[in-house]
């Protein structure tokens, strides 16, 4: 299991110096780190009590228990300088000398996005930033760069975020189960919170059907579905995520069933079995139109109503929303039923997910409907 272009990862290595003492380890390149983690893990050789340490050429080591027979490695080496494992984020600020009440302000959670952690921080002052973002280093070796993000802005969900330690290099490529995805965290959106329905979109589809995706991003849905087969439209309105979509296509080698389409999802004429509506504004009349009692007739397009133009009978919308957690399918639901009408259509609601908590009282949603 070798990530493209880097043929000097061999399988079966000889284990380097195998006279000398120490636990074992090997050495891959650090942006293949997570990708070699995962598939260690998996063979259930990767030594979680150790430390992951960086060692010259871009190079780090993973501490394993014995030699790999699946996961391609530069080499596998006798440590002689292991670490354990910090155990945790709180032990690591505690060794630098951080009392209870500043522990309780660290954060609780953060994700590794390829060689990125990305973590949200409040209530720290600056040398407390750098100082939870330095202890993220060391617990996540693999990472190079922690960066704190502060929101998503706008209609092309560009993100806020900013480098509180590390070399800074916000461009990275993240593995999620077998779909990779070149990105720079610092032009686009990442939600690790979808990571589930990202595959779960792959596992939907196959390769019978024509897929829509109206919100591609960088392929975030997109490239899980046409890896799974599909024959995939993925419209993307954002020049930095559409650059990353048409790289992710041929990274993962299905730009053959992929049209990439830079422009907005609303100007797109298509044919689908399934439309995917990644956007939390998807189920958003049509500014100034066909809000209750609005004149549809002066309405501009909405997603929907594209959405539906594009839909076969028979075929599956999925629909996301941010909702109230104590009613989040009402709002959803009323919007397919009414633009259906609008359309003479008629949708059965096929599914219900809730994909994360979005913020306080209110939750990612997604519907799937069968449009006939
Ligand atoms: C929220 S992101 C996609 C998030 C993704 N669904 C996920 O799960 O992480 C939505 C994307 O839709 C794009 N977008 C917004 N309005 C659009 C439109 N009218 N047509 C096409 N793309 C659009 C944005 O630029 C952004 O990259």
């Amino acid at each position: 299991m070798t990530g493209p272009g880097d043929d000097r990862e061999t399988r079966l290595p000889e284990v380097a110096d195998a006279t000398a003492d120490g636990p074992l380890a090997v050495l891959v390149a650090r942006d293949r780190a997570e990708v070699a983690i995962a598939s260690l893990r998996a063979e259930g050789v990767y030594d979680d009590d150790r430390r992951v340490k960086p060692v010259p050429d871009g190079l780090v080591a993973l501490p394993v228990t014995g030699p790999p027979s699946e996961t391609g490695v530069r080499r596998v080496v006798r440590q002689t300088d292991p670490e354990p494992r910090a155990p945790d984020l709180a032990t690591l600020l505690r060794e630098r000398g951080w009392d209870d009440e500043a522990v309780e302000r660290a954060p609780s959670s953060w994700a590794v996005v390829g060689t990125v952690v990305l973590v949200s921080l409040t209530d720290l002052d600056e040398s407390e930033e750098v100082a939870v973002g330095e202890a993220l280093l060391e617990l996540h070796g693999e990472a190079d760069t922690v960066c704190a993000r502060e929101g998503v802005d706008g209609e092309l969900r560009e993100p806020d975020v900013r480098v509180v330690a590390g070399i800074g290099d916000t461009e990275t490529i993240h593995v999620e189960h077998g779909t990779r995805y070149a990105l720079d965290l610092s032009q686009v959106m990442f939600s690790p919170g979808n990571q589930r329905e990202r595959v779960h979109m792959g596992e939907v589809t196959d390769e019978s059907e024509r897929v829509l995706d109206m919100f591609a991003g960088i392929g975030y849905f997109a490239l899980p579905m046409a890896r799974a087969g599909a024959t995939v439209t993925a419209v993307e309105k954002n020049p930095d995520a559409f650059r990353y979509l048409g790289e992710n296509a041929v990274n993962n080698a299905v730009l053959d069933r992929m049209e990439l389409v830079l422009g907005d999802c609303r100007d797109v004429e298509a044919t689908a079995d399934r439309v995917v509506m990644g956007y939390y504004d998807a189920v958003d009349p049509a500014p100034g139109g066909d809000a209750e009692g609005d004149d549809p007739a002066a309405a501009g397009r909405s997603y929907l109503d594209a959405a539906f133009d594009a839909v076969v009978s028979g075929g599956t919308l999925h629909v996301h929303a941010t909702e109230p957690a104590d009613d989040p399918w009402r709002r959803p639901v009323a919007r397919l039923e009414a633009v259906a009408d609008d359309h003479g259509r008629d949708v059965t609601v096929l599914d219900r997910r809730e994909v994360k908590s979005h913020s306080e009282g209110v939750v990612h949603v997604v519907v799937d409907a069968r449009v006939d």
